[in-house]
């Protein structure tokens, strides 16, 4: 089984994913800290094509206690917090207009995504990723909403995170390659106002009711 779930920064995805992966026992994707991570290393090694150092990258993601953000290792080297840096965030959006650096991530997720049961989140998991996935959630979230999350999270001001945000937001929305938006079939759900245990028990029940029965 598995469930994709795309949609906009700080609709609630990781969170949700997250929890979700750890009720139902599944394994967990986050698509975007690998893009993260090839934004990382080309601000290190600035003058290389992002894509080969993409395809060179070892990245793997670890659901440690219950808790805790997964840590997110690159090459053996845990990532966790440097890949959430301010300067990763926009240097990873940018990389992830690359065609070149989609395709060779996008290759790494089907292979990782080809056996067992997971979630995946992203951008582009239910559109291009696995657009076999059994259940496709599109997450979303008022913008000034999705702005206040995010702030909280970072200790930053509302009002610049919007502004980034909504950068960030357009180059999703619009690049060539992957474009943010629903896929065909996709189940759309707005987060405003909800909690993180009620959007995961609506999409734990749209699994169970897309589960084969035994
Ligand atoms: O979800 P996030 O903020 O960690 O994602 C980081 C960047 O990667 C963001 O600019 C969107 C991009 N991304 C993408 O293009 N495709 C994905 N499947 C996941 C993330």
């Amino acid at each position: 089984m598995l469930i994709a779930i795309d949609g906009p920064a700080g609709a609630g995805k990781s969170t949700v994913a997250r929890a979700l992966a750890r009720e139902l026992g599944y394994g967990y994707l986050d698509s975007g800290a690998m893009y993260r991570c090839v934004a990382l290393l080309s601000l290190e090694h600035a003058g290389q094509p992002p894509a080969e150092l993409a395809g060179a990258a070892k990245m793997e993601m670890q659901l440690a206690s219950p808790s805790a953000a997964p840590r997110v290792l690159l090459d053996g080297r845990d990532v966790t917090e440097a890949i959430r840096a301010p300067e990763v965030s926009e240097a990873a959006s940018r990389v992830a207009a690359d065609p070149d650096v989609r395709r060779v991530l996008v290759a790494k997720q089907r292979a990782l995504l080809a056996a067992g049961d997971w979630v995946a989140e992203g951008r582009d998991v239910g559109t291009v990723v696995a657009p076999q996935a059994e259940l496709k959630i599109f997450l979303t979230a008022d913008a000034l909403e999705r702005a206040r999350r995010r702030a909280a999270e970072l200790g930053a001001d509302v009002q610049v995170v919007l502004a980034e945000q909504a950068m960030r937001d357009e180059r999703d929305i619009t690049r060539e390659h992957g474009p943010l938006r629903p896929a065909p079939g996709a189940v759309t759900l707005d987060t405003t106002g909800l909690g993180v245990d009620q959007v995961v028990e609506r999409i734990a029940a749209l699994a169970l009711a897309c589960t084969p029965s035994s």
